[in-house]
């Protein structure tokens, strides 16, 4: 069984995107694998978040992800901050991490230019961190979109580094989890390509029914197609694009038809795609307001996650403290 470990931003609930671009699949992974799935709030403090949200951005994240079906009987779940053998690590990886490789680090490079007035040195370090997180369990695996490639590699360039550092084989280097032809891109409403948080086009998972039909019938439309088989403009192509994954065949094949012929109501197209999306999200959603409220389950949850976090990640920093030659008297 691989080792997959599974990094989650602690900003922003969970849209319609991330659960057919990831979540979906992490459901189904967790059947396969010895999956451990953590909530970065260490990273989030790059930006300075508001101590004030810090708990309540973190809380919010965990109650999507285990009403969406991340389950704490057959994986590890826990919050970073509760794992501080992460740090311990992340204090000795930075030892053989470079000003100059870090420093030309695509992220950091943005970041930087976002945040010129904070550019602190864990903004520098934040892909030592994210090596820590990796290798404390010696994953095989990481699921990472594209922009957190370049990071997976400076995983492999740490661990590698290490092993040849201290003559050892005691790091993998973990690679990439490829959902290949399961990884369904959900484009926003706004005749953008991508649903996001930052694009303001998404669809939460905790959004109510009513909130979902606002939402898509404010979706970007024209006067309708003036000729038989026309090609659909971008934001038309979207809205076919997110019934095809919501919507039944046929549904589909009707719309499709209807386009077709010209005849198309894009009032009767939103009042299905509002349903069908509703239909997706209405189970997560009723769960997202049962977990919410239950306080005991949410601290058995991170507890019981974070002990057995921490039973890995000690055993790892116990070994790399020795291979680095630390004794005690
Ligand atoms: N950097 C990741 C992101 O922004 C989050 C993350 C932190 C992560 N540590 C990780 C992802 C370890 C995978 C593995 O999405």
């Amino acid at each position: 069984m691989d080792i997959v470990l599974s990094g989650i931003r602690s900003t922003g609930n969970l849209h319609l995107g991330n659960y057919y671009g990831a979540l979906r699949n992490f459901i189904k992974m967790q059947d396969e694998n010895k999956c451990f799935f953590f909530i970065a709030d260490i990273h989030s403090l790059t930006t300075h978040p508001d101590p004030k949200i810090l708990h309540g951005n973190v809380r919010n994240v965990l109650v999507d992800y285990l009403a969406a079906g991340i389950d704490p009987e057959k994986s590890v779940i826990y919050v970073q901050s509760e794992v501080p053998e992460v740090a311990e690590l992340y204090l000795y990886l930075n030892m053989h991490a470079y000003l100059g490789e870090l420093s030309k680090t695509t992220s950091f490079k943005e970041k930087a230019r976002k945040q010129p007035e904070n550019v602190n040195a864990g903004l520098l370090t934040y892909p030592t961190l994210m090596a820590a997180d990796i290798l404390i369990h010696n994953a095989d695996k990481v699921p990472v979109g594209k922009d957190q490639e370049q990071h997976l590699e400076m995983t492999r360039r740490f661990a590698r580094r290490f092993n040849n550092f201290y003559g050892v084989e005691y790091f993998k280097e973990p690679v990439a989890y490829n959902f290949g032809q399961e990884l369904i891109k959900i484009p926003g409403l706004d005749g953008s390509g991508k649903m996001g948080k930052s694009e303001g086009n998404a669809i939460y998972l905790a959004d109510s029914p009513k909130d979902i039909e606002k939402k898509v019938k404010r979706a970007l439309t024209d006067s309708g197609p003036t000729e038989p088989h026309s090609v659909k403009p971008d934001y038309i192509e979207n809205l076919f694009t997110i019934l095809r994954v919501v919507s039944a065949p046929d549904v589909v094949q009707h719309f499709e038809d209807k386009w077709n012929t010209c005849e198309i109501r894009y009032g009767d197209l939103k009042k299905q795609l509002a349903e069908d999306i509703i239909k997706v999200t209405a189970p997560i959603r009723d769960r997202i307001l049962e977990i919410e409220k239950d306080e005991a389950y949410l601290h058995k949850v991170t507890t019981e996650g974070a002990e057995k976090a921490r039973e890995s990640a000690g055993k790892t920093v116990r070994e790399v403290r020795e291979i680095m030659g630390f004794k005690a008297f």
